[in-house]
């Protein structure tokens, strides 16, 4: 990786070359993802659009309370992860508000990788083994931001993460932090992201544009919210720019947590 990095486009997208929320940013620490955008390059425009998400999602917390909020995509690939990475980033920028960015993708983890900390010890290891809490709570380089990383893959995800260790656990990270945000798989075809949901104050549905269709995400709504979950708003990822203006309704929200 050189000193400059793009954000691309997901390879599985393929058939269409136009390059997508694409700008050039500075890459400072090698040993950190470079989508993670917020943490090498705080003055790109991509970061001021994770900003513009942090300010939407601190309007809904009227009163400030610690919030735990699940991100979710319909399908795998629309950007679940780097997104949630980035707006975890973002909000630890405020300097007061504690962030605790917990990977419950068993299948699939990359935020151990992307921060430079690696998957074990983490979220399994704990709910499995008893490993204690302060054993898997990774302090990322960034100040404020703590990383529960997946740990070991399970045999059982789905039931992990409905078990009742896993409530004590968003129970007790309320204690230390302001906000914990959950990195989930897709809700087709895993229940896993619906059974968080339903525990926490919100889900945040992550679309990516031009890619997945209004009704597919409609059915992904309809999926969350009959768990019992309540799907806040959306997170657009890979938005065209107009001009050298990038569209501005790239997310809404619904109601308050
Ligand atoms: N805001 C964005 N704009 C453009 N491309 C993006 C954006 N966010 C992510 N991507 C691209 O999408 C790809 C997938 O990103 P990411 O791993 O975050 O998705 P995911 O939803 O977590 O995937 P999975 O379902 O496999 O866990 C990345 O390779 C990245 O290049
Ligand atoms: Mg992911």
């Amino acid at each position: 990786m050189g000193l400059f990095s793009r954000f691309s486009k997901s390879a599985q997208d393929g058939k269409n070359s136009e390059p997508v929320d694409s700008e050039l940013f500075v890459i400072v620490d090698r040993s950190v993802d470079p989508h993670l955008v917020v943490y090498h390059d705080p003055r790109a425009i991509l970061s001021e659009q994770y900003r513009h998400f942090r300010t939407n999602l601190l309007a809904l917390n009227k009163d400030g309370s610690p919030k735990s909020v699940v991100f979710t995509s319909s399908h795998k690939g629309e950007g679940k992860s780097i997104s949630v990475a980035n707006i975890a980033l973002s909000l630890v920028e405020l300097g007061n508000t504690r962030v605790c960015l917990v990977d419950t993708d068993f299948r699939a983890p990359v935020l151990g990788k992307m921060f430079g900390i690696g998957e074990e010890p983490g979220l399994s290891d704990m709910l499995l083994e008893g490993l204690s809490l302060d054993k898997v709570l990774h302090q990322t380089k960034t100040e404020n931001l703590r990383l529960i990383c997946s740990g070991r893959e399970p045999r059982n995800p789905t039931e992990l993460l409905g078990s009742e260790r896993m409530l004590d656990l968003a129970s007790a990270l309320k204690k230390d932090f302001q906000y914990i945000l959950f990195d989930t798989p897709p809700i087709f075809p895993y229940s896993d992201a619906c059974i968080l949901g339903s525990r926490c104050n919100g889900i945040i549905l992550v679309v990516r544009m031009d890619h997945t269709p209004k009704s597919t995400v409609e059915k992904a709504v309809k999926s969350a919210e009959s768990a019992g979950g309540k799907v806040i708003g959306t997170f657009l990822t890979a938005i065209r720019p107009i001009g050298k203006e990038y569209t501005r309704e790239y997310y809404y929200y619904k109601e308050s947590t």
